[in-house]
């Protein structure tokens, strides 16, 4: 896989392919996740002398619509919070054959939601075409790693326009998963929350031959999940409310869970193991995060926006708690432990 540092970006027009599907409500980004995980490949071109970057980026499901709702302009405050020295612009997308004007001091310059125009997910190369010309991009670097899943115009139809390098967070989202699905450092421990075990089933069958444990808790162990498998340890024992709803994963089944993650090398995390959004019901899981957090020469994978968001939260008040990822992609980290062929992955040049 080529990367931004196979090639010269001196004086060149970047067209970065970001992932800012944000969460934003009432014209305000409520994560910045994904727009502060952009900022290593912003900041490489940057220093590396690259004469202008053009981010673009989908955000939700707009269906070819652009509404207030839909608009990436709030992403724009943010980036110029998060890059107080830059010059940073937020422009339409180009109507068929047309420049977008972007003055000379703009450094950075944020497009349209990509999705707002059908081209995007129709995979059509005259839409992508169209924007490398209107801003006369010299390189393409894909950096969206959250949507290399999608076989849409600006992950795969543009391969055939130029050739796509890698971005720095795609890199290290890839260099994280791979390394433990190949060749894990052991004993590999898997933890598995959440609600839905139709999501989370395909995890545990493909980890049920190459980890050394799975542990189940979330509302999937509360549901009652069972299985015969020696390796899957499902929690029995919960912390209930007055209704008798089981909550959260109780002290015996944390406490054994606590041993697996001391003795783990590898560990890959999706899905809460209670409602941890109510402080009441987040024991398991803040002493899982802590935990895995305080680890030191074991690879850590957070993944999925309910695990990785409430890691985030943990880590602004503990300074301590390091991961070696914590993965801005859903769906994408998820089809990427499967081994499933990822569009976007594929499109990048070698
Ligand atoms: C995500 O949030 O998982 C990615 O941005 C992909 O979004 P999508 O599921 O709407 O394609």
């Amino acid at each position: 896989m080529k990367t931004i540092q196979d090639v010269d970006v001196k004086n060149k027009t970047v067209l970065v392919r970001t992932d800012y599907n944000v969460p934003v409500k009432n014209g305000k980004v409520e994560s910045d996740l994904r727009i502060r995980a952009s900022l290593p490949t912003i900041n490489y071109l940057l220093e590396h002398g690259a004469k202008r970057i053009i981010l673009i980026s989908h955000l939700g499901r707009p269906e070819g619509k652009l509404t207030p709702e839909t608009t990436l302009s709030p992403v724009t405050k943010t980036l110029k919070k998060l890059l107080p020295d830059q010059t940073i612009g937020f422009y339409p997308l180009p109507e068929k054959n047309t420049k977008i004007p972007i003055p000379k001091e703009v450094k950075i310059a944020l497009l349209e939601n990509l999705r707002t125009d059908p081209g995007e997910e129709a995979n059509s190369k005259e839409f992508i075409q169209n924007i490398i010309n209107a801003v006369d991009a010299d390189l393409y670097v894909q950096d969206g790693f959250a949507v290399i899943h999608r076989a849409h115009a600006s992950t795969d139809a543009v391969k055939s326009i130029l050739p796509i390098y890698a971005g720095l967070l795609l890199e290290k989202e890839i260099k994280n998963l791979e390394s433990a699905i190949k060749n894990p450092k052991k004993p590999v421990l898997l933890i598995i929350g959440g609600a839905k075990v139709e999501d989370k089933q395909p995890l545990i069958d493909k980890f049920a031959s190459q980890a050394d444990y799975i542990f189940v808790g979330g509302k999937i162990a509360a549901d009652g999940y069972k299985s015969t498998n020696e390796k899957i340890i499902v929690a029995s024992d919960f912390d209930e409310n007055s209704a008798g709803d089981k909550l959260d994963v109780g002290p015996v089944s944390t406490t054994k869970l606590a041993e697996l993650i001391k003795d783990a090398n590898t560990i890959i995390w999706n899905g809460l193991l209670g409602l941890a959004e109510d402080p009441a019901y987040a024991t398991s899981s803040t002493i899982a995060a802590k935990l895995i957090g305080e680890k030191e020469d074991a690879t850590t994978i957070i993944c999925g926006g309910d695990t990785t968001g409430f890691v985030e939260h943990l880590q602004k008040t503990d300074k301590n708690l390091h991961y070696s990822l914590v993965s801005t992609g859903g769906g994408a980290s998820l089809e990427f432990l499967l081994e499933k062929e990822l569009p976007g992955l594929k499109a990048i040049s070698s």
